[in-house]
């Protein structure tokens, strides 16, 4: 994987006075403290003269570039906005003692304290501490594995018929699509989301907040975007482009639902999130289920040695 994103990152900057500015600027690793360039033709000057130092407030895109993935954080909501990571058959090879019983859930030195996730706020909390980036996509070292055990990497999951069910196995349906499915390159955007919910004829975004002062927020939903390639050559160019876009709720899921059952079209997602996945590509793609079978295959033994697995690494400790 490359170590700095492709593409570019947009994000809007309100002010009452100048109305909507929209800045561009293109990813580096660690926090951008700069102010954006203006892309808007009204404004000429920002910031503007005034005589105080004024300093860029943010929002800050801290930006981790480590072994097996790359995370972008969010310090209101303390848990990632997305992870991505890019597999291969090389980057699924175990290496040897590579173990996740030698990791260990880490907060992370680089976020400013008062912004940080923290252990405690997992502790007792009811939520798992789940990987956004999978622990099993990182066994190539114990240090790409370490990596993930990053609380940057961590938001909170319903553990039960989730973080160690359904969830687990749409984790392993990405690596299927290399083992099995003999896709080169597996793209995938993982992250948090926050969906509205109908009340009274009103919308509304409800969720808690774990800690004690409350930290980190339980988001409603997760979501993957898999993008998968492989060589074909009745497509244009030599390549296929397969897309595939899921949301699941934050909860229990039966493990007999369908996963084509969470099948969104990606701009919905665009729309919730506020992001853009796989921008320039997506005119190429064709659905991901249409060349593939998507359906989740739990092998009865891996469920079991994994969720015994996972409940022992992933729950938060125990008194
Ligand atoms: C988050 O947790 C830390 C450590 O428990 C605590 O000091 C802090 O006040 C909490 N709340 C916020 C909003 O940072
Ligand atoms: C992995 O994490 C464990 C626990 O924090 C630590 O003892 C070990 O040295 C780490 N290994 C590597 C290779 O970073």
């Amino acid at each position: 994987m490359s170590r700095r994103m492709p593409g570019r990152f947009k994000f809007f900057i309100g002010g009452t006075a100048l109305g909507a500015l929209i800045g561009y600027y293109l990813s580096k690793p660690k926090q951008l403290k700069e102010w954006p360039p203006i892309t808007s033709t009204k404004e000429k000057e920002w910031p503007p003269r005034v005589p105080i130092n004024l300093e860029y407030p943010g929002p800050i895109n801290d930006a981790f570039p480590r072994k097996a993935y790359y995370a972008s954080y969010n310090r209101r909501l303390r848990h990632p906005n997305w992870v991505f990571e890019h597999l291969t058959k090389d980057s699924l090879q175990a290496g040897e003692n590579v173990d996740r019983k030698f990791s260990k859930f880490l907060e992370d030195p680089e976020i400013p304290a008062i912004f940080n996730a923290k252990l405690v706020d997992y502790f007792k909390s009811g939520y798992d501490r789940g990987h956004m980036a999978p622990a099993a996509d990182a066994k190539t070292s114990q240090e790409a594995l370490n990596e993930t055990f990053y609380l940057t990497n961590i938001a909170p999951q319903v553990g039960n018929g989730f973080n160690r069910d359904y969830w687990a196995f749409l984790e392993e349906f990405c690596r299927r699509l290399v083992r099995q499915e003999l896709f080169t390159d597996v793209y995938v955007f993982t992250g948090p989301a926050y969906l509205p919910k109908e009340e009274n004829g009103k919308w509304y975004v409800k969720y808690q907040l774990i800690g004690d002062p409350p930290n980190v927020s339980v988001p409603t939903h997760y979501f993957k975007v898999i993008l998968a390639v492989k060589e074909d050559n009745n497509s244009p160019n030599g390549k296929l482009y397969a897309l595939g876009c899921f949301l699941l709720p934050n909860q229990y899921i039966p493990r007999d639902t369908k996963l084509t059952d969470y099948l969104v079209p990606l701009n919905a997602l665009e729309r919730a999130t506020g992001l853009r996945f796989f921008e320039n590509l997506q005119e190429k793609t064709v659905p991901l289920c249409e060349k593939t079978k998507c359906a989740l295959v739990p092998p009865s033994k891996w469920i079991d040695s994994n969720s015994r697995e996972k409940l022992l690494t992933d729950q938060g400790p125990k008194d």
